[in-house]
């Protein structure tokens, strides 16, 4: 990415600002002198006629405003409130300058956004540091080096930020780009009720087809060497929104399907070409899309493996049962799949589970952690009341026994003293060893579909009542592959749930694979045609 911002400029406009700012203390001085010349005034008057009477009682309001000193403000306040407008006005300036703004996808450019609604605070007393929690909230002060270090660090992350973007964009679109091997070039894509039955766009908030199909264009026309085109449509849009013209993010194929639907109402058909799409409307609101340059596409699936990571490499193709125990993986996951679940995802696979809720009266959990790496997921199975009344309501001790095949994590999951701890590898270890649990919580590694193998193997531990609940990763909702088709249909049978989990979960921990997680129980078996079901299908 460039930065258009050079030093030179970046120094001119520190300079300005500085100097705005010292202006603004002389104006604060000249105001308080003002004030002081005002209530000797407004004294002067008051000793003329003390007091309204009779004859003058209709003016009192008017007397009252007119001889009341103008307000102002102390002058710290007063220049934070100059310095904060200032501030954020010069980032949303410099930052416009960069390349970033047309390699930013909604997402980004929203927290941008919203991160540049924060300035931090010039330290106040000498020697005050910006923690690192406040910088990461807001934007810094603006000097030549904050700017400078600033769009240094947008350089850096620029690559980063267009991957994500897109990652996140195709994601929306169609679930299978949820993982890099989920989507096979030259399929079709389906937007579902992209109008709504008067044929119109269906704006609703939660189902913005639309905004998703800009931003798809836009990473087709910039990985198609078009730039330019993206900028000056950017620009376009700039200058509309200036002018409180509608700015719509106009884009090629929203503009041709507007044009071919143009002049009529009601659900009808429509089927525009563009550059890089089909778009085949029909009559029930629904848009199929096939992408027309499959060179863009094998482009999208490289970078979008390459920004997931390669912990869900190709699982190969097997012959006969794919789930039988024989043809688990027995060798361990490329550096153990070691990826900690962070505790906000921890939480949410167990929000609804029974480690929360459950009566003194009854028995402690006996729950399975059986790939329990630094114990973050075991942990969270002990509710964290925060109602005294809920703690005595409560059962809070249930008994958590790990497993973990990585010898130097053995100490510390002991230390955290939640139950017995195994150093063994799961897949080879059978229940006759450790009994069988009320509950299996796990994140097993995810590299060549072993998050199967570990799934399959964990349901042998089970209690006839017993759940299971894994974190797996996004491919295995839609990988052709026999193992992962025989593994939806085992988890179809047993009425199992999946649920997403939020894009990014695992960034903090080195991955931004996509994951989700099923909920399972041993005894779940689908009771009748009518039940819900509890799998998306994707064709
Ligand atoms: C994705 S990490 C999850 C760690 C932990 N469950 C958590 O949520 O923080 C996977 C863990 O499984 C461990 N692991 C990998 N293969 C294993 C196996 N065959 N048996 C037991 N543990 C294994 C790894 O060492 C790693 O700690």
């Amino acid at each position: 990415m460039n930065a258009i911002v050079s030093r030179n400029t970046v120094e001119q406009i520190v300079a300005y600002r500085d100097k705005a700012l010292e202006l603004f203390g002389v104006a604060h001085a000249k105001i308080e002198e003002a004030h002081e010349a005002e209530l000797a005034a407004i004294d002067m008057a008051k000793r003329a006629f003390p007091r309204t009477n009779a004859y003058n009682a209709a003016y009192e309001v008017d007397t009252r405003r007119a001889l009341h000193p103008l307000s102002r403000s102390p002058l710290d306040d007063y220049m934070r409130e100059k310095r904060h407008i200032i501030d954020l006005n010069v980032w949303a300036w410099v930052v416009s300058h960069t390349e970033l703004e047309h390699l930013m996808d909604r997402q980004a450019k929203d927290q941008l956004r919203e991160q540049m609604s924060h300035i931090i605070e010039e330290p106040t007393e000498p020697g005050q540091l910006i923690t690192e929690e406040q910088a990461a909230k807001g934007m810094p002060p603006v000097t030549v080096e904050n700017v400078l270090a600033t769009l240094e660090q947008f350089m850096m992350d620029a690559d980063m930020i267009f991957r994500r973007g897109m990652a996140n964009a195709f994601a929306k679109l169609d679930r299978r780009f949820r993982s890099h091997n989920g989507f096979k070039v030259g399929a079709r894509v389906i937007l579902t009720r992209c109008f709504n039955d008067y044929g119109s766009w269906n704006w609703s908030s939660h189902k913005d087809e639309r905004s998703t199909l800009i931003d798809i264009e836009r990473t087709f026309t910039i990985l198609d060497g078009k730039l330019n085109e993206v900028r000056k449509q950017d620009e376009e849009n700039e200058a509309a929104r200036r002018q409180k013209r509608p700015a719509d993010y106009f884009t090629k194929t929203i503009g041709e399907i507007d044009l071919a639907r143009h002049g009529q109402t009601g659900a009808r058909q429509t089927e525009v070409e563009t550059e890089y799409f089909n778009v085949r409307i029909f009559k029930n609101g629904n848009a199929h899309l096939w992408f027309t340059r499959k060179d863009l596409v094998a482009k999208v699936n490289k970078l979008i493996g390459e920004y997931y990571g390669e912990v869900l490499a190709d699982g190969r193709k097997v012959d006969d049962d794919p789930l039988s125990p024989e043809k688990a993986k027995t060798a361990p996951a490329r550096y153990f799949g070691f990826y900690p679940t962070p505790a906000a995802a921890a939480q949410r696979i167990l929000r609804n589970s029974p480690v929360w809720h459950r009566l003194k009266e009854s028995d402690r959990l006996k729950i399975l952690e059986p790939s329990a790496g630094t114990g973050n997921l075991a942990v969270a199975c002990y509710p964290d009341y925060e109602k005294s009344w809920d703690q005595e309501r409560y059962r809070v001790d249930h008994v958590v026994d790990c497993i973990e095949i990585q010898p130097h994590l053995i100490p510390d999951l002991k230390a955290r003293k939640l139950g017995r701890v195994f150093n063994a590898d799961f897949i080879s270890i059978e229940p006759e060893t450790t009994g069988l649990y009320d509950l299996v919580v796990m994140n097993p590694p995810f590299d060549r579909e072993r998050d199967i193998d570990h799934v399959v193997h964990a349901l042998k531990f089970l209690k006839p009542d017993g759940k299971l609940i894994a974190i797996m990763s996004a491919g295995t909702e839609f990988r052709q592959t026999h193992k992962s088709v025989a593994f939806r249909q085992l988890m179809e049978d047993m009425g199992a749930r999946w649920e997403d989990l939020p894009p990014n979960s695992f960034s903090s921990v080195g991955t931004n694979v996509n994951t989700g997680f099923i909920t399972v129980s041993k005894n779940g078996k689908k009771r009748d045609r009518y039940d819900w079901p509890t799998w998306h299908k994707i064709d």
